[in-house]
């Protein structure tokens, strides 16, 4: 190739390249595959490869990084960066919202409501729409140089996009580390004996300020703009949301949850709307922004200390709290797995005061090194089960390793470690009484034969004074029995004797699911009650039949099979079926999307993402923004975004508009 030919080769696709790098960073809306941009990066990788003196600084593929510095600069901001205040309650909202209209004589007031990210504040120079330099936060005044590390981050572009690109313009965001990459990136560090990382923020944290920027383009980092500082341009910019648009157009990542609200009462709805959601964002916030968004407004308010009077952080509750491990207990499940539970001094976070937090299996202990005395840090997040992030080791003293019992604490048989599994299991089966009893819990459950009032402690007590043994014995118990045990009235006897009843009329799917047989949850119980409408016809089920059934593998097909193979289990199921009324009727309309989780991307030309998104939840199904592999279903419109592709790659069942309308006019008829 010419050296002409290749400059304006080289130059095209640099062009195409940014301009793909904005679809899928910026818009959220990628137009090809990974592979054809791949595609693209190596024909300009070879061209520069062949013509070094063709590479420029902004090209796509100086990301990779550069040779370590030494240490890292100071850089000055053109203008400061500022703080915020917080508010930790709806009264401090108020208060806020009373102050800025009494000093500006107004009765109403529009906000920007923001996310408050959880990462690392920078300030990106733009001289002439390039990159020039990229800093820390620092005091506010100055900061620490990280161009070379910030350079590395796919979403900065390294120059603007768009018309009117101003002379100078300071963009201020945060990079911010995703949960799946943080997740993703202490995997790596263990598996290198390397450190891991107490949190997404540490993380990003750390790899922000790395010497060496190839380590950190090898780092997970994201970055969201969230304001201006210093600018010098033609265009116009009077509001807070104008800004943040105009950012957009100039290729920079902006949130999709930032929101235009109009008073005081919107701000708090957005507060609750955004905390509800939080823990389903792909990264950490901790708190919600609002800003005034009129600029006049904004400089006659002005500032207080550094921190700006137009603008207020509406703080969440920290996801983490440091607490001391006080003991590691085993518990026995229902199918005999082990598990190491982590007795904690209990400690409030988020609200929720804890004081169990789940080990999984004896390989977690190891990897995050715990020991019994340890000092921890807790996270609690969502409807998840809290967990052990990392122990802090310069507290550690007098600690105890922990040691995996070699027979079941609660029946003394054998346990076992399978091959290939990461768990232990207690072999005792049916005869450990911590089986026997987590059986029963499971029966009991909600989700499984609802008995109302059936809970844990009342089944330790039934089983321990030997009314019990097993599920068919339930239904024999008389009220007279129950009645009898201690902290029991003739009242609450009844209650129980009235839901035992009640839960005797039973769909087929819940019944299924309520044997609590190995890896059947509800969907594959679900899937089985479609299937066969019958419980003797399940019973007599091969495993090649079984597996025929679309999400049971080999293994899944295996357990149900010798399950009803077991002689104890036929005994049981013959002796429930004398009480328990299987309704297959409920069980062909099932149809209901209960317990299932979809993901809405693109633009539906029937209805509204939100409309869509009411009518999928009517039917009982969960419609989160992200999408995982627990997502049953991504149904996807018009040029749907980064969700369809993720859909592909983790193998998530996806639905056309049309295949979605057909889904809900099956089940609501
Ligand atoms: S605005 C003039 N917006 O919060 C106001 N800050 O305490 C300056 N932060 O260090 C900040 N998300 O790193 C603003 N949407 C957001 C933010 C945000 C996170 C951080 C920022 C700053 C700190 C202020």
């Amino acid at each position: 190739m010419q050296l002409e030919q290749a400059r304006h080769r080289a130059e095209a696709l640099r062009q195409l390249i940014n301009n793909h790098n904005y679809q899928y960073y910026v818009l959220d809306d990628p137009s090809i595959t990974d592979n054809e941009y791949d595609v693209l990066m190596r024909e300009l990788i070879d061209i520069e490869t062949d013509f070094i003196d063709l590479i420029t600084t902004d090209s796509p593929t100086q990301r990779v990084g550069v040779s370590p510095v030494s240490e890292l600069k100071e850089v000055k901001h053109l203008m400061p960066m500022l703080s915020l205040g917080n508010a930790f309650n709806e009264d401090e909202m108020r208060a806020f919202n009373k102050r800025i209209k009494e000093k500006l004589s107004v009765n109403s007031l529009e906000f920007s409501g923001e996310t408050k990210f959880d990462g690392l504040a920078v300030n990106i120079l733009y001289e002439n729409g390039l990159l020039i330099t990229a800093a820390t936060r620092g005091d506010g005044s100055i900061g620490e140089d990280v161009t070379h590390n910030v350079r590395t981050i796919p979403q900065v572009p390294l120059s603007l996009i768009g018309e009117n690109i101003p002379q100078l313009l300071e963009v201020r965001g945060e990079v911010v580390m995703t949960h799946k990459g943080f997740a993703a990136l202490n995997d790596r560090q263990r598996e290198k004996g390397e450190k891991v990382f107490a949190n997404p923020r540490n993380a990003a944290a750390g790899s922000l300020r790395q010497l060496d920027s190839r380590v950190t383009a090898q780092r997970p980092l994201a970055f969201f703009a969230y304001g201006i500082g210093d600018y010098n341009g033609n265009k116009d910019l009077t509001s807070h949301t104008n800004i943040l648009r105009q950012l957009k157009e100039w290729g920079l990542p902006v949130s999709s949850d930032t929101k235009r609200l109009k008073g005081i009462d919107e701000c708090l709805s957005y507060h609750t709307e955004i905390g509800a959601a939080r823990s389903e964002l792909e990264h950490d916030i901790d708190g919600v922004v609002f800003k005034v968004n009129e600029l006049s407004q904004q400089r006659e308010l002005g500032f207080v200390s550094r921190a700006p009077r137009w603008a207020i952080a509406y703080k969440f509750p920290p996801l983490e709290e440091i607490t001391q491990l006080l003991d590691i207990e085993i518990q026995v499940g229902r199918t005999g797995a082990l598990t190491p539970v982590a007795r904690l001094s209990p400690v409030s976070v988020a609200g929720v005061t804890v004081t169990n937090a789940t080990l999984h299996n004896i390989d977690e202990i190891k990897r995050k090194d715990i020991k019994i005395g340890d000092w921890v840090y807790v996270r609690r997040a969502g409807d998840v089960i809290p967990e052990i992030v990392s122990v802090i080791k310069e507290r550690r003293a007098n600690v105890a390793e922990f040691v995996m019992p070699t027979v079941c604490p609660a029946c003394g048989s054998d346990v076992v470690r399978q091959e290939g599994e990461a768990v232990y299991r207690c072999i005792g089966g049916l005869s450990c009484s911590a089986q026997k009893i987590q059986a029963i819990i499971h029966f009991a459950s909600r989700k499984a034969m609802n008995i109302d009032g059936l809970g844990d402690k009342l089944i330790i007590q039934l089983t321990e004074s030997g009314l019990i043994s097993n599920i068919a014995d339930l239904y024999s118990l008389s009220q007279e029995q129950l009645a009898t045990l201690e902290r029991m009235g003739t009242k609450s006897a009844e209650n129980i004797v009235t839901a035992l009843d009640k839960s005797k009329k039973i769909s087929l799917e819940r019944f299924i699911y309520a044997m609590g047989i190995r890896e059947v949850g509800e969907a594959t119980a679900r899937a089985l009650a479609i299937r066969y409408k019958s419980l003797d016809l399940i019973e007599q089920a091969t495993t090649g039949e079984l597996e025929s059934i679309s999400d049971i593998g080999p293994v899944v097909a295996f357990n149900i099979y010798s399950f009803f193979q077991q002689k104890h289990n036929k005994e049981i199921i013959h002796e429930l079926k004398k009480h328990i009324h299987l309704d297959i009727v409920e069980s062909n309309q099932l149809a209901t999307l209960d317990g299932m989780s979809f993901v809405i991307t693109g633009t539906l030309s029937s209805m509204g993402r939100d409309e869509a998104k009411q009518k999928l939840m009517a039917l009982g199904a969960k419609v989160s923004r992200s999408v995982s592999k627990k997502t049953n279903y991504v149904v996807y419109g018009e040029s749907p975004g980064s969700k369809y592709e993720k859909a592909l790659q983790l193998d998530v069942k996806t639905l056309s508009e049309q295949q979605y309308l057909d889904l809900i006019a099956g089940i609501s008829t």
